[in-house]
């Protein structure tokens, strides 16, 4: 008898949780990176919220997420059904979340000087933000 209210109290607090910001992004990092924390940071500070998992396992949620070989990074993110991989800046991950596109996600391979989470002084690398398509295959979704 009381499932029924439960389940409604439950899908009532989702859908509060949902409407009140940015939806939760799930993190795995390394627990000893630096910048995976300070990319962390930068979500929270654009109204996020963050659920950041230490693991020793990165590479395994890469797999799982579809992150094509040769685009990693130090940390690996999960929101709504999409990979975020990397220092993706939370303007794309808006924009993704908004144009809700069929893919799998996007990446910032490596870790490109000047992203978020990589200030150092004034130097910026130019890099891509890619968008993976459900084929594993990947195109340009923003520059910087
Ligand atoms: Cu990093
Ligand atoms: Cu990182």
């Amino acid at each position: 008898m009381k499932t029924p209210i439960f389940k409604f109290v439950l899908i009532s607090g989702l859908a509060t949780a949902a409407w009140a910001g940015q939806p939760i992004v799930d993190v795995y990092k390394s627990p000893t990176c630096g910048c995976c924390d300070k990319w962390v940071d930068h979500l929270k500070a654009n109204g996020f919220t963050v659920r950041a998992h230490n693991t020793d396992d990165v590479v395994q949620h890469k797999y799982r997420l579809g992150v094509p070989p040769g685009h990693g990074s130090c940390h690996t993110a999960e929101v709504n059904g999409y990979v975020v991989e990397g220092h993706v800046p939370a303007r794309e991950i808006k924009r993704l979340l908004r144009e809700k596109p069929r893919a799998r996600g996007l990446v910032v391979p490596a870790m490109p000087i000047g992203s978020p989470g990589m200030e150092m002084g004034n130097h910026k690398d130019i890099y891509d933000v890619l968008l993976v398509n459900k084929d594993g295959s990947t195109r340009t979704y923003a520059r910087y």
